[in-house]
């Protein structure tokens, strides 16, 4: 029995595909609308939640530290703790320190989500950070998401989140920009506009609270957004300098 702990956008993509093949019990502080996966899942406690073999942290990362709190004295020895947050250095450090010595911690990030993952997982990626837990208990999960069509990628946690900043926060970050500047779609088009603003759709389907999280705990999201304003405002300089009527003069 798999728990699930935290039922909002990808605590329910979790729950709909793990109880395909497991049996799932999911924490959810409020009640949500019926989905028709729910006939597989059941709904419990903390408590109870927290009980199970194995238990799935799917809150915002800014939530973990708390949460972790709250889940630590209620797991059985043995258990098995995941996470599935965005960023890995953190998550990693507050949990190896909240969580008791028996206690097995698997860090993942899945590069899906809701929208990537509607149809299906063949293909997808998930990055596994092997923490704290035996060799038997890592192979026999590596090969369970294998079997399920997920491509996986092993990791130390800061190199995932180097790449992360670049290729999910920086690709946000983006979309967020597109979104402010009022980019929509036009009659007189193009391929790469309509690529852009597939970004703009895809990334204003997740809350606010996980772009915030994405770029406030990824220790390098910072200098990223910093190095790729500074390549806009290069360019921005070049055609300045190049045709001076046709772009902002220099101040
Ligand atoms: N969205 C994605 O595509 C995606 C992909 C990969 C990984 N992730 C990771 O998945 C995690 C969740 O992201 P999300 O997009 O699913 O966010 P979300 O839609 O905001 O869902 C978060 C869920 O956690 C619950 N929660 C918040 N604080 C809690 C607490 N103290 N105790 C128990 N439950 C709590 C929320 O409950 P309420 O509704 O009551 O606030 C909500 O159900 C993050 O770590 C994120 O990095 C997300």
């Amino acid at each position: 029995v798999i728990g699930i702990v935290g039922y909002g956008r990808f605590g329910k993509l979790t729950a709909r595909y793990l109880s395909q093949d497991r049996s799932v019990v999911v924490y959810r502080r409020r009640e949500t609308t019926g989905e028709p996966w729910e006939a597989r899942v059941r709904f419990a406690g903390l408590a109870e939640t927290c009980r199970q073999p194995v238990v799935i942290l799917t809150v915002p990362i800014s939530a973990m530290e708390a949460v972790l709190g709250e889940v630590a004295p209620l797991l059985k020895p043995g258990a098995l703790v995941v996470d599935v947050c965005s960023v890995k250095e953190l998550p990693i450090r507050w949990m190896r320190e909240a969580l008791p010595v028996g206690v097995s911690i698997l860090a993942t990030h899945p590069m899906f989500g809701p929208d990537s993952a509607a149809d299906s997982l063949e293909g997808r990626k998930i990055v596994l950070c092997r923490e704290r837990l035996p060799e038997r208990l890592y192979r026999l999960v590596r090969r369970y998401l294998s079997g399920r069509g997920l491509a996986v990628i092993e990791a130390g946690a800061e190199e995932h989140d180097r790449q992360i900043a670049v290729s999910l926060a920086l690709t946000h970050f983006i979309g967020r920009s597109l979104s402010g500047f009022g980019a929509r779609g036009l009659a007189i088009d193009t391929e790469g506009y309509r690529r852009l603003l597939h970004i703009l759709g895809v990334v204003e389907n997740d809350t606010w609270q996980l772009f915030h999280d994405m770029h406030r705990y990824n220790a390098y999201a910072a200098e990223t957004r910093r190095a790729f304003m500074d390549a806009m405002a290069a360019i921005e300089r070049r055609l300045a300098a190049s045709h001076p009527s046709s772009s902002t003069p220099p101040s």
